[in-house]
């Protein structure tokens, strides 16, 4: 990035990413949905960085779990949109904008996952943090909000620059991928595709980030209004008579998210 801004993606756990944000000059970081610390820990202290304040996106464990243990090493603030999440100091809500001396983020409420999910955006480099509200391929399971909630907060990311990088909190992109060519789409290149896939993330370690005009595309999630899906997808055998290529845009994200749920 020409603002020397980088980022490293760190595993957590099973399938779950969080991100160090620094740069490399000054040595200034932040780090994003944390749930296990002591990688963390490991790489800022690798590359001598200074720590400035730890975000989060939403209230589940496997992107909190490891604000205490990051805290221990050095006080600095926890920006969150929920006081109940360990260790908040800075509560944020829709349209705030948080700046650091060597990036900012507009805050960006994104309810369905979760009530209190937000996602971060850069605009200088548009870059999205984005928890589990948009995945490659995807997006996150309707937990806490109803369909309309997720739908309206899928929508609002979807007017965001086509080459927004996505920067999203698991690596669920494979699955996601063979639920949109077995149940959505008819190609005679679906084994092709598959292994593209499979062989990039083999060889990167990781498929993010990811391009939003990209998915613009092909993300069913980001389609609800796309004729042409919709006409594929009532037209194929097993959905007749379930869903119908004039279904309403909410219908239609209900129809794909509750089947993914089930894949
Ligand atoms: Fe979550």
């Amino acid at each position: 990035m020409q603002s020397g801004i980088k980022i490293e993606i760190v595993k957590q756990l099973t399938d779950n990413y969080s991100y160090i944000i620094y740069k490399k000059n000054t040595k200034n970081a932040i780090v994003v949905d944390p749930a296990e610390a002591e990688p963390i820990i490991k790489f800022i202290k690798k590359n001598n960085l200074s720590l400035k304040g730890i975000l989060i996106t939403h209230h589940h464990s496997d992107h909190t779990s490891g604000i205490n243990d990051i805290l221990k090493e050095k006080t600095i603030d926890v920006y969150s949109p929920n006081n109940k999440i360990f260790g908040t100091t800075k509560l944020l809500k829709d349209k705030d904008i948080i700046d650091f001396d060597f990036i900012n983020f507009n805050i960006i409420a994104s309810p369905g996952h979760t009530l209190d999910h937000i996602v971060y955006f850069n605009k200088k480099e548009n870059l999205l943090f984005c928890g589990d509200v948009l995945f490659y391929y995807g997006c996150g399971r309707v937990f806490e909000g109803t369909m309309k909630q997720m739908l309206d907060t899928l929508n609002k990311i979807y007017v965001l620059p086509d080459d927004t990088k996505v920067f999203c909190g698991h690596e669920y992109t494979y699955k996601n991928l063979e639920f949109l060519l077995d149940e959505l789409v008819i190609s005679p290149n679906k084994g092709a595709i598959k292994a593209k896939c499979r062989n990039l993330i083999k060889k990167n370690g990781s498929s993010m980030p990811f391009n939003l005009g990209h998915q613009k595309s092909w993300n069913p999630f980001l389609n609800c209004n796309s004729r042409s899906y919709k006409t594929g997808i009532a037209s194929s055998y097993e959905n007749i008579g379930k869903i119908s290529a004039e279904a309403s845009e909410l219908d239609f994200f209900t129809y794909i998210r509750e089947k993914r749920n089930k894949y």
